[in-house]
């Protein structure tokens, strides 16, 4: 059987992009047969790196490259992989690719908040398709949810956690009286911090999160310069903490899209959470996001938010969805092969209640 092979340029090869290069290298079989390959080896080639810097001794270091009009004229590229983050040139590499008939996909909220809008519709004009699940919510599915399965519905708000750093902070703060800057040096170690945690700790990462959800959501450009309230988490202090606390409160970064009649409320800023309340719950780098539609009311999404392979997770399926040509199908060989452990091999442990009753333990 002959393996198609696609190849892919990455832009940017940062903690996102050695993400892709990650999930490529650890999930092959499973994207191979995604892509309809039974193959083991990956059948998505990462042809091209185009970053300043050279990764001497990286296995990828012969594909990194410098040259941007190569990969352009290179018509075995079909897709290009922009985790380059910042508004410029990652919106011109962007344009240009797709004018190129490349299909892009992305993480860069910031191009995806201002620019979003004109390279969906130049993709369209060339037959391609700029996608970005990335960009909002790390490794959390909400952009494909939000474009997809609530069309019967009229959204009404969405609300939650959408900056992975702040929520590590925050948890931090809370859980660990830790201060603020030794916490967000934990984030950055972590790789979960912006190139510029200011646009992290401002709530500006939030802010450009809500606007790409809300566009979609409301289908209006909405760029993040036009919220009037956008309050990040400097102003936040322990003594708040232990405040909050002795009302029941925690604190929490919302970002919120609401609609207000025919009118929509945008802001960013921190909160009182009460202790107990799913929000609340949601540590570290989690985030979480409630979507209110006016049929299915509250709908939750939860994961990690930032960090090189959950955000890597949401690249690589974008790139898929590209280049599949037709969906996996389900297989029924799992019911005759052993798939299916038998339940004395299960292991899970269980616990009896003084009534007698026995659960299992989750
Ligand atoms: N700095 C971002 C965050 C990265 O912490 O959420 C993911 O968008």
């Amino acid at each position: 059987m002959v393996v198609k092979m696609f190849n892919i340029a990455i832009l940017g090869f940062g903690i996102v992009g050695k993400g892709v290069y990650e999930v490529l290298k650890e999930n092959g079989d499973r994207i191979n047969a995604a892509l309809g390959n039974n193959n083991k080896d990956a059948s998505i080639n990462i042809k091209y790196i185009l970053d300043r810097l050279e990764f001497k001794g990286h296995p990828l270091a012969d594909r990194v490259t410098q040259d941007y009009a190569m990969i352009l004229a290179d018509k075995t590229v079909s897709v290009v992989v922009e985790t380059m983050g910042g508004a410029s040139p990652a919106f011109e590499f962007s344009k240009a690719a797709l004018e190129a008939k490349k299909s892009v996909v992305t993480s860069n909220k910031e191009v995806v908040d201002k620019h979003g809008d004109v390279l969906i519709e130049i993709a369209a004009r060339n037959g391609v398709s700029y996608m970005y699940e990335a960009s909002v919510g790390g490794g959390i599915p909400i952009i494909h949810p939000l474009q997809n399965c609530f069309l019967a519905n009229k959204i009404i708000k969405i609300a939650g956690i959408l900056n992975g750093t702040t929520n590590f902070i925050l948890t931090k703060m809370s859980e660990e009286k830790m201060p603020l800057e030794e916490a967000l040096s934990i984030a950055k170690a972590k790789g979960y911090a912006e190139a510029n945690p200011h646009a992290d700790i401002a709530g500006l990462d939030s802010a450009r999160k809500i606007c790409i959800l809300a566009g979609i959501a409301f289908g209006r450009y909405l760029p993040f310069n036009r919220i009037t309230v956008i309050e990040g988490i400097s102003a936040v202090t322990a003594e708040d903490f232990e405040a909050a606390d002795k009302l029941g409160y925690t604190i929490k970064l919302l970002a919120v899209a609401e609609l207000v009649g025919n009118r929509a409320k945008l802001l960013v800023a921190p909160h009182l959470v009460k202790k107990g309340s799913l929000i609340a719950a949601v540590n570290d780098v989690y985030n979480a996001i409630v979507v209110t539609g006016s049929a299915v009311g509250e709908v939750v999404f939860y994961g990690q938010g930032a960090g090189s392979l959950p955000t890597a997770s949401a690249v690589v399926t974008d790139v898929l969805e590209i280049l599949k040509s037709h969906p996996k199908a389900i297989s029924r060989a799992a019911l005759e092969d052993g798939f299916l452990l038998p339940s004395n091999a299960f292991g899970d442990k269980t616990a009896t209640l003084s009534n007698g009753s026995v659960y299992r333990l989750y």
